[in-house]
């Protein structure tokens, strides 16, 4: 067995498709066993032998992965040239809208009004927070509270622990921009097949969501630059209107960068004005995995939410759950946004400065 793509399928097997996609994790566990299917793997370059890639490009060609192995296999043979194109083409670029509701606490607290602009920001679906509603629920029975923009097709909802900081209004966005390696066209319908074909089969919630956030961004579709985030960030942010705080975001972004990459963007971005908001794995960013207040359990896939590098909270990577390390003090919306009962703060709210900005 060729031990780098057999291990590749038989990990992801264990660790990613376990409990969230009983096929895939039976597609991938097979892979890793058939021999003839990873010396096909092995003619692509290393980085388009991913499960994920494999999976989505044959679903994206309309192949059958819910059918068994058998079924997976035969097809999939038949049809490598055009599968092999298409992982050769394509990427791996789920744009995953429920993270706004982890971002959400974040935006409302800043001084408005904000120019968000989102590094790596795929489709552009997280550059519309102020577009969806969303239900939060705490731990204790009742606390659940919704709010949002009125008539909007989705509802993100995000289980909340501690003390979060929730405002019963939505950020003011007057500016909006993206920078993605490969933007996706939320007005063009094979890049948005594409990305349907990313959500794992067994996760009809985020393609109900995902098609909903789509129709939100085609109302009007967002402005994305094609480039590196590090090559990009410093023009963008230039380009925000005066009068604005400009916030430059990422989720799930930085893990695809070298080490010494995305130091080189935390050293821009402290330079840069205004604030910058990370939502990554726990080890991505090594200033804020220093600070954490406490470990996340482990195995747990959490994400750590930062503001300046300051960490704010867990969150669940698709934005499912947002767990508040403490209240922060000096964590002050702008005039006229009230705290949400039960939830976060509730006197003596300034605007939240930036030291040194
Ligand atoms: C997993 S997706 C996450 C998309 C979006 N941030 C979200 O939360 O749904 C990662 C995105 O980062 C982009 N990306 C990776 N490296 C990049 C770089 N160096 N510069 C700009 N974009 C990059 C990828 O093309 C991809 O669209």
């Amino acid at each position: 067995m060729n031990s780098t793509t057999g291990g590749l399928y038989q990990a992801f097997a264990e660790r990613e498709a376990r409990g969230n996609s009983a096929s895939y994790q039976e597609l991938a566990e097979r892979v890793a066993e058939d021999a003839g299917l990873r010396a096909l793997l092995d003619g692509l370059p290393a980085a388009k032998r991913q499960p994920n890639l494999l999976f989505s490009a044959v679903r994206h060609l309309g192949g059958p992965v819910k059918d068994g192995y058998p079924a997976f296999r035969d097809w999939t043979v038949a049809h490598w040239d055009e599968v092999a194109a298409t992982t050769l083409e394509r990427r791996t670029q789920t744009n995953e809208a429920g993270r706004c509701a982890t971002l959400l606490p974040l935006l409302a607290a800043l001084p408005q009004p904000l120019a968000l602009i989102e590094v790596g920001a795929s489709a552009g679906l997280c550059l519309y927070p102020d577009r969806y509603r969303y239900q939060y629920v705490g731990e204790v029975e009742g606390s659940a509270e919704e709010f949002g923009a009125e008539g909007s097709p989705v509802t993100l909802e995000c289980a909340v622990r501690g003390p979060v900081p929730l405002w019963d209004r939505l950020p003011e966005v007057v500016w909006r921009a993206g920078i993605d390696l490969n933007p996706l066209d939320v007005r063009d319908e094979e890049d948005m097949r594409w990305l349907e074909s990313l959500v794992w089969p067994e996760q009809t919630h985020r393609l109900e969501r995902l098609r909903g956030a789509v129709q939100v961004a085609r109302a009007e579709p967002p402005y994305l630059v094609r480039g590196d985030l590090n090559a990009t960030v410093r023009e963008l942010v230039a380009q925000v209107p005066a009068g604005a705080t400009p916030v430059v975001f990422h989720s799930a972004v930085l893990a695809y960068l070298s080490p010494e990459a995305r130091e080189e963007f935390a050293a821009t971005m402290r330079g840069l004005p205004g604030h910058w908001i990370s939502n990554e794995a726990l080890s991505v960013l090594p200033v804020v995995e220093r600070r954490l207040p406490r470990p996340a359990p482990a195995g747990s896939g959490l994400f750590a939410l930062a503001l300046d590098e300051r960490p704010v909270a867990f969150t669940g990577p698709h934005g499912q759950s947002l767990d508040w390390f403490e209240p922060l003090d000096e964590f002050r919306p702008h005039d006229g946004f009230e705290p949400l009962d039960g939830f976060g703060p509730r006197d003596g709210f300034g605007p939240l400065e930036r030291s040194g900005a």
